[in-house]
Order: C-alpha cells, then sequence, then structure tokens
C-alpha cells in the first residue's frame, strides 16, 4: 500500500506518473519538525534491521553506519567517504520485522543519516519544506520495490544491440583510431558492439557538431561502421559553448533558452569548450528545442549517445577566478603562514562545482524564477528527457541508446544511467556490484560502471575480473580516461582470455535480454540482494559481494587481485558453471561456503535448482546472433 503525504507546495519533478490522493503531513507515521526550514523526520532501526536503496551512491548494499546526501556531484573520487556521486536516487526500503519504502520527491539537498548520528535511528533533513513523501508498507522487500516502481512508470528499453561489448575511450581522436580500434577487436576475434565518441569528435567541443577535419564525411562513416556491425556513440555535454555564430548558442541566447543570474544575464560558466551558456532545462519549450537537436546527428546515421556533464559540472566562472586571483594578490609579498597558504590553495582547488556560482543560476518555472539550489538535482534527468522525448516522438526510444551521468528518479524511463568516472582500483568492482540492485530499486535497469576503471591505469587481471562482471550489467562498456593506459581488450597479453570472457556475454544475450524485459514489464529488479531471496538466511542477509540475477541465478565476482577464485556462499543447492569462450564446466556444489577457483578467462555463473539457461553460439556482434538455436543447460 502506498500512500503520499504533502508538505508544503512542492515542484513537480516528473518522478511518479501515478496521480495519489495526497495526505497532509500531520498524518504522516515518523516524527517530524520543521527547523530552519528544512523538514526533518526519523525513523527508528532495529539492531538487525537492513535499509536498502539509494541507488548510485557510495558504500554498501546496506547504507546504514553512514550519512548520504541527495546531491547531484561531479565528483570522480568515488571514495567510501564520500556522500554523493553523480545521481539524486531518494528511495530507502526498511527491512526489519516490518519492511517498509520511501521514496522523497524533492529536488535539492536531502540529508540521509541511517545510523551515522545514532546507531538505531535514521534521521532525513529535506532541504527545504516542499516535499512530496511515499510511503509504501505491506509485503517484501521485492513487493515494496514493485510498487513503488509501479508509481514511477516503466523503465526504459534499450535496442537489442545495446547489450552488446561497447569500447569507449576518451577520445578516439578522428576517424583512422575508430578504425584501428575496430579493427584491433575483429582480428582478436573478440565480438564488439560499439565504439564511443567522446569529446574529441566535436568541433572545438561544441555540442551537435562534428570536427570534419578528423571525421571527413561523418555519415558515410558512421553508415559503413554500421555495415561492420559497429554503432558509434557521441557524447552530449550539457554546457553550450558561447561563441558568436555558433547556431546552438545564438538560437539560445535569442530565444531566452539559457539559465539566468538574478539580474537576468545569462550565467555562464567554463566547461570543456571554455565559456559556456546552460539550457534551462526545466522549461518545457527549451527541452523541446534541445531535444530536436539530436536530429542533426540522427540525420547523420547516428543511434546512441551519452549525456554528460549534467550535474551540471562547472569548472570555474569568471567571479570565481577574479575572486582567487584578487587573494592571491592581497597575499602577494607576504609571509604566508599555514592557514593563509592552505585557504589560498583551497581558493583555487575550489573554483570547481562551487556551492556560489550554483547559487547564482536561476530556472524559469512557470512565471516564477527559481533558484538552482532548489532543483539542482534535476538538471541531468531533464537534460536526458530533452533527448528521450524527443527520441519517443520521431525515432521510437526504444531503437535509440541513451544513458546519463546525472540523474533523479523519472529518467529512468527515458535512458538509462553509468557510475561514472569510477577508478582502476579492485574496490570498484564490488562497488559497481552494490550500485546495481539500488539502482534498479529507482527503476534504472540499463546501467553500468565503466569497464577497467576510468581514471588511473588498468592491469590486465583487473580489467578482465572486471569484464567478467560486466558480462551481467545490461550496459557493458570499456571506458577510460586521457593519459591512462589503452585498456582496449585486444591490446593485452593473451587477447584470447578476453575474448573468452566477452564472447560469454554474447551467448547470454538471450537470456539477459529476455531476463531485462521481464524485470521492465513486471516493475521488477534485474539484480537482488541475496537477503531478498533468503531473508531468514543470516549469512544471505550479511552478503555484499554477490547478487541474484533474474530468477535463475547468482553471481559472484572475483574482485580481488591474485586471487585465483574466491569464497562463495550458497544459499542453497546450486549449480556452478564456469564459462569461458563456448566452454562450459557444470558443478553441483551443495548450500553452504566454497571457495571456488575462477581462471581470468572464466567467468563464474550459479544456478538455481531446476533452473535452465539459454546459450547462443558467440558472434562478433549482435547482429550476427543467431538466437533461434539455443543451447539449453539445465540444474
Ligand atoms: C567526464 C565523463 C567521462 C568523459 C570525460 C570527457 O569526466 O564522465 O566519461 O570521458 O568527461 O568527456
Amino acid at each position: 500500500m502506498i500512500t503520499k503525504y504533502t508538505s508544503g507546495k512542492p515542484i513537480a519533478t516528473g518522478a511518479v506518473t501515478r496521480v495519489l490522493v495526497p495526505f497532509p503531513m500531520d498524518e504522516f507515521p515518523f516524527a517530524h519538525d520543521v527547523e530552519n526550514e528544512q523538514l526533518r523526520f526519523a525513523f527508528p532501526m532495529e539492531p538487525d534491521a537492513i535499509v536498502y536503496g539509494l541507488g548510485e551512491a557510495p558504500r554498501g548494499i546496506n547504507k546504514r553506519g553512514w550519512v548520504y546526501e541527495s546531491y547531484c556531484s561531479d565528483d570522480p573520487f568515488h571514495t567510501e567517504t564520500k556522500q554523493s556521486l553523480y545521481a539524486a536516487h531518494n528511495f530507502l526500503l526498511y527491512s526489519g520485522a516490518e519492511c517498509f519504502g520511501l521514496f522523497v520527491d524533492f529536488p535539492a539537498r536531502i540529508r540521509w543519516d541511517i545510523g551515522y548520528t545514532r546507531q538505531d535511528v535514521a534521521g532525513v533533513t529535506v532541504d527545504g519544506t516542499d516535499a512530496d513523501i511515499y510511503l509504501i508498507r505491506g509485503g517484501s522487500p521485492r513487493e515494496i520495490v514493485r510498487e513503488f516502481r509501479s508509481v514511477i512508470g516503466k523503465s526504459y528499453l534499450p535496442p537489442l544491440w545495446a547489450f552488446g561489448y561497447q569500447q569507449s575511450r576518451w577520445s578516439y581522436p578522428d576517424a583512422a583510431a575508430v578504425d584501428s580500434v575496430i579493427e584491433g577487436y575483429r582480428a582478436a576475434d573478440i565480438p564488439l558492439d560499439c565504439v564511443y565518441l567522446d569529446i574529441d569528435y566535436m568541433d572545438r567541443y561544441k555540442d551537435f557538431t562534428v570536427n570534419e577535419e578528423a571525421f571527413p564525411d561523418f555519415a558515410a562513416f558512421v553508415r559503413a561502421k554500421k555495415e561492420q556491425g559497429v554503432h558509434l556513440i557521441p557524447i552530449i555535454d550539457a554546457g553550450v559553448k558561447k561563441e558568436e555564430g555558433y547556431s546552438v548558442y545564438e538560437e539560445g541566447v535569442q530565444n531566452g533558452y539559457f539559465c539566468k543570474k538574478e539580474d537576468g544575464s545569462i550565467f555562464e560558466a567554463g566547461v570543456w569548450p571554455g565559456m559556456c551558456a546552460f539550457p534551462d532545462f526545466m522549461q518545457p519549450a527549451v527541452r523541446q528545442w534541445f531535444g530536436a537537436k539530436y536530429q542533426a546527428l540522427l540525420d547523420m546515421g547516428i543511434d546512441g549517445f551519452w549525456n554528460d556533464m549534467n550535474e551540471p559540472a562547472l569548472f570555474y566562472s569568471a567571479e570565481g577566478v577574479q575572486n582567487a586571483l584578487e587573494k592571491a594578490a592581497e597575499l602577494q609579498g607576504e609571509n604566508l603562514d599555514l592557514s593563509r597558504f592552505f585557504a589560498l590553495k583551497d581558493t583555487f582547488a575550489g573554483l570547481s562545482n562551487a556551492q556560489e556560482d550554483y547559487a547564482t543560476i536561476y530556472h524559469t518555472i512557470g512565471n516564477e524564477q527559481v533558484n538552482h539550489q532548489r532543483v539542482h538535482n534535476l538538471y541531468g534527468a531533464n537534460m536526458t528527457r530533452a533527448a528521450g522525448e524527443y527520441f519517443e516522438q520521431t525515432a521510437g526510444s526504444g531503437n535509440i541508446l541513451l544513458f546519463s551521468r546525472a540523474s533523479y528518479v523519472g529518467a529512468h524511463r527515458c535512458a538509462g544511467i553509468w557510475f561514472g568516472d569510477n577508478h582502476s582500483w579492485w574496490s570498484h568492482i564490488l562497488l559497481c556490484l552494490k550500485m546495481l540492485p539500488a539502482a534498479n530499486m529507482c527503476g534504472f535497469l540499463y546501467c553500468g560502471a565503466d569497464l577497467g576503471g576510468f581514471n588511473d591505469n588498468a592491469t590486465r587481471d583487473l580489467v578482465l575480473r572486471f569484464l567478467a562482471l560486466g558480462v551481467f550489467t545490461p550496459l557493458m562498456r570499456n571506458h577510460s580516461a586521457l593519459g591512462t593506459r589503452d585498456q582496449e581488450a585486444y591490446r593485452f597479453e593473451h587477447p584470447e582470455d578476453f575474448r573468452d570472457v566477452i564472447q560469454v556475454r554474447y551467448r547470454l544475450i538471450p537470456y539477459l535480454y529476455n531476463t531485462f524485459v521481464k524485470a521492465r514489464d513486471n516493475d521488477d529488479l534485474l539484480f537482488r540482494p541475496l537477503s531478498f531471496d533468503y531473508p531468514g538466511d543470516p549469512i544471505a542477509r550479511e552478503c555484499e559481494t554477490q547478487l541474484m540475477l533474474g530468477d535463475e541465478c547468482m553471481i559472484a565476482p572475483v574482485y580481488e587481485q591474485n586471487a585465483n577464485g574466491r569464497t562463495v556462499y550458497l544459499p542453497e543447492d546450486m549449480t556452478l558453471l564456469k564459462l569461458s569462450g563456448t566452454r562450459v564446466e557444470k558443478r553441483s556444489l551443495g548450500k553452504g561456503l566454497h571457495y571456488i577457483r575462477v581462471a581470468l578467462n572464466e567467468v563464474p555463473l550459479f544456478l538455481k535448482k531446476g533452473a535452465s539457461l539459454p546459450l547462443c553460439r558467440p558472434a562478433p556482434c549482435t547482429r550476427d546472433l543467431n538466437t533461434e538455436q539455443l543451447e539449453i543447460i539445465l540444474a
């Protein structure tokens, strides 16, 4: 049973699609009050209760023992001491003697103190007093998720080829570089469906342009790649370069489509192209305008996009830089003591994504000028909605791949997400695993992390182990940052090991795609914590390194370097499959703890009793998959 409580006059976020009659906050069953213009509420937590949720967020599957913030943040250091990542996914699920779900539909900052201040209390602080709170009671955790998902609408369904293996890098600078990646994969006989075009495909980082020197006759190039079975996926950034004569910028200025400052002038900040203006995606007319801009690339045969820098990321503002320089000038010739030195250093370090800059942005909502901080968490979601709604009206959204970095619940209906700039760290294999069920709870089914890790240099074994988890994530994309070691699968020693792992993905596509569609149609999770399925099993309840996948499988990736395998907990008798290329090794294992050996070219998968798993033959790309002839593995 879901109940909606309304406090004040909430700003419409678009998160919920089902109309519910609201109850006043007085009837909200948890202790609550308003202090300093903030709505606060709290609920007690039993010692053994688990708190799930918050979607793309740091730390564990069980969120207890930390304080989180919903505030979309461009922060490439996903350490366990962080409170927010790129998304604001305001759904919590409490599982104790009683279970309930909570969704706080509020577009600004929310603080979730899940037993950080007091271990037996969860305290939620909403940075405002206008919010809708949804409380879902009755049923199991899985039923509560389904109930929640049923009010936020069906998840985005990407085209089937988006389940193929994808290669990205910041950046493949020109057509020759893209060709050489495709040749590398084809020569090593490693399947591949997509190659990404990061910012350098554009003419000086201007959205919806193509650098014609680097990509002469882009449309013909896109077509030729598609004939090879490879889709090219360009990036689109939120900031629009400020440049006279650049039509996107000029149209935005003429029509008043950009975010403003309090005095009505256009808000500007520096991102990749230098000074940028930022489309005011809160306005429906702006969404329509910006969405239609994607047509320029669709016309050239492009059928997939990733939306980036849409928290929005602001490297600097002119005012910020000016202030910092003035501070530095004041200190010139002075003998800096420690505190002044660090204050100076922090002044420069704090230029990016500065709260002072966000606070100067204004949006037009109806006839009102609304400060950005009141709707911060909707910016990326609305950028993505602009594209998604356009595709829905034109190409049909299911034909276009679309995912975003920043997101809010609601964007799950038109796009997927990726988990942003992780690192080539072993701990980030598990971070990805832990975010999957939480993202699913919030409707984001099409998601995944940068496999191999984005920042820093990856090792061969890390990429292989990361890929072995990525075999199961709907978005299976290897991506890495400028200046880091090359991370394409064919570049490492013994590329045949990479072939073995990536081919497993292609063998599983019929199963994964069907399981995905089923999860979407039933408002269900693709990935579940073990505790959802085995609530009475104390070991399953605490498990943070394995997940249930669909109704048939359990996954347990190896996540440590130099490990030849790992310990796996089986909550019931299961069949272990070691999948490698076209090889399937099968072993029955009893309930309990097992150490299983997993070679670097193997993908472990556990089947529940009575389950059957269809496998097709691998192919160089999804287009060539024969899904009519399947081998069925019976547990
Ligand atoms: C951001 C994105 C990353 C991309 C880079 C350059 O850091 O998160 O994926 O490669 O920008 O566009």
